[in-house]
C-alpha cells in the first residue's frame, strides 16, 4: 500500500463475502492474527516485579500471561503449565512473586523459569531448564504492549509500525491517566465493527442526538493511507450551538470535547505530528493500527480501541478512554462531562453493528456501495486484509 490519498472518482464495490464466511476467517486468523504484532494493553498497569494482567487472544485460541520480571523486563507467555497444559494463572491481573499451578503444583518465576516440581525425584532426568514458560515476542512501543504469535518475529515491532510510530516517538502519553473503559461483545465481524469507526459520514445520521447540529456544516474528514496502517481526521463544525452543559464544559476548559475556542496554548502544547493541515477546526487524530488497534489522539484526551474476532460472527470490542492529569477542579468538570459525551458517542456507534453485519449474512446483498472520499479508509482496511489473506479481489462489479 502506498502513501496518500483515496482515489476520488466512482464508488467502491466491496465485498461482504469476507466478513461472513467461515472460511475467509480461518485464514485471517492463520495469516493475519498469527503473523502480526497485536497492542494488548498498557505497561504502566503492571509497573512492579510479579506484576501480571491476562489477555484472552480467542482468535489465537490463546490465553496470554504477561508478566513484569524482577529484571523490569515485560515478557508474554502461553497461560499454561509446562506439564499437562494446565491453564496456569486464572486471575485476569494482579501480582506475585512466583506462580504456581493448580493442578500439580509446578511453580514458575516471574521471568518464567520452572523454578519448582513437587517430588521432582519422581521426573528422572527431567531438565527444568528447557520447561519455563512458552514465549510470546513481545515489545513496546511508547507503553503500548504488542505480542507476536511467533517468538522470532520477522518484523520488528518498530518496522511494522512504520510510518505512525516515527510520528508519535516521544508523545507524552505518561501524562495522560485511564479515566473510563467501556467494553460489548457483539455478534459481528471484526471488520464490519471497525469499519463503523473508519468513517466519519455517519455522524449526521448515527450521531444526529447527541452532534446534532453537524448538518448545518459539511462534515469534512481527512483520510491517510500510511502503509497498512492508516490515519482520519476528523473536524468539527465551527457554527455548533452548545447546549447549556457544553457551554459550561467548554468555559471550564477548552480542551473539553467538541470544544470550538482552542487556546493558543493549547494549540501550541499540541504534537506537532497531531492535526497536520493546521486547521482551525482540528478535533482529533485517529491512527488505524492494522489489524485491529484504534488509537484517537486528541487535546488532552486519547481513546484506544480493540477489536477482538472470536468468530467470523462475533467480536469482543475494549476502550479505554485517558485524558490530561489536572489537579484543577473547573477541568475536572469538563473532563466529566467530555467523558460521558464521548460514552454517549460511541454508545450511538454501537447501535448499527449488528444488523448491519446480520443483513451482509443474509446473502441478498453481495457488496457495499462506498463513496471513494468519505469511507476510503474501508476500502483500505478490507484491501490490507485481502492482501494478508492472498484472497483478491475483494471490489467487484455492481
Ligand atoms: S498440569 Fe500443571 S502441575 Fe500438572
Ligand atoms: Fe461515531
Amino acid at each position: 500500500m502506498s502513501q496518500g490519498s483515496a482515489p476520488s472518482t466512482g464508488p467502491s464495490y466491496v465485498s461482504v463475502e469476507p466478513n461472513i464466511s467461515a472460511q475467509y476467517f480461518e485464514a485471517e486468523r492463520e495469516r493475519i492474527f498469527k503473523r502480526v504484532w497485536l497492542q494488548v494493553g498498557r505497561a504502566e498497569t503492571i509497573p512492579n516485579p510479579g506484576d501480571y494482567f491476562i489477555k484472552e487472544l480467542a482468535v489465537l485460541d490463546a490465553s496470554v500471561l504477561v508478566i513484569r520480571g524482577r529484571d523490569g523486563v515485560l515478557r508474554a507467555f502461553h497461560n499454561l503449565c509446562r506439564h499437562r497444559g494446565n491453564r496456569l494463572v486464572n486471575q485476569s491481573a494482579g501480582s506475585a512473586k512466583a506462580f504456581a499451578c493448580g493442578f500439580h503444583g509446578w511453580t514458575y518465576s516471574s521471568e518464567g523459569e520452572l523454578v519448582n516440581i513437587p517430588l521432582e525425584q519422581e521426573f528422572p532426568g527431567c531438565n527444568k531448564a528447557k520447561l519455563g514458560l512458552i514465549r510470546l515476542a513481545l515489545d513496546v512501543w511508547e507503553g503500548f504492549i504488542f505480542v507476536h504469535w511467533n517468538s522470532a518475529p520477522e518484523q520488528s515491532l518498530r518496522d511494522y509500525l512504520s510510518p505512525v510510530a516515527a510520528l508519535l516517538d516521544g508523545f507524552p502519553f505518561a501524562n495522560l491517566e485511564l479515566s473510563g473503559s467501556w467494553g460489548a461483545s457483539l455478534n459481528s465481524n471484526w471488520k464490519t465493527f471497525q469499519d463503523a469507526f473508519l468513517e466519519a459520514y455517519h455522524v449526521l445520521a448515527v450521531h444526529r442526538r447527541s452532534i446534532p447540529d453537524f448538518r448545518k456544516d459539511p462534515l469534512v474528514t481527512g483520510a491517510q493511507l500510511m502503509g497498512k496502517h492508516c490515519k482520519l481526521t476528523y473536524y468539527q463544525n465551527m457554527l455548533h450551538e452548545p447546549k447549556p452543559a457544553e457551554a459550561l464544559a467548554f468555559k471550564l476548559s477548552s480542551s473539553a470535547f467538541l470544544s470550538i475556542d482552542r487556546t493558543n496554548e493549547l494549540k501550541n502544547r499540541r504534537w506537532p505530528a497531531l492535526n497536520s493541515a493546521r486547521r482551525d477546526n482540528w478535533v482529533f487524530d485517529e491512527f488505524v493500527i492494522f489489524p485491529n488497534f484504534h488509537l484517537f489522539l486528541g487535546d488532552g484526551w486519547m481513546l484506544c480501541h480493540e477489536f477482538w474476532p472470536t468468530t467470523v460472527d462475533h467480536t469482543d470490542w475494549q476502550v479505554k478512554y485517558y485524558q490530561q492529569r489536572s489537579n484543577s477542579p473547573a477541568v475536572k468538570i469538563a473532563q466529566e462531562y467530555s467523558k460521558v459525551a464521548m460514552r454517549d458517542a460511541i454508545r450511538e456507534d454501537l447501535s448499527t453493528i449488528e444488523n448491519t453485519h446480520a443483513a451482509q449474512r443474509l446473502g441478498a446483498m453481495p457488496f457495499m456501495t462506498l463513496s471513494p472520499s468519505l469511507e476510503s479508509l474501508i476500502v483500505h482496511h478490507h484491501s490490507v486484509v485481502a492482501d494478508y489473506v492472498g484472497a483478491r479481489p475483494t471490489r467487484v462489479e455492481a
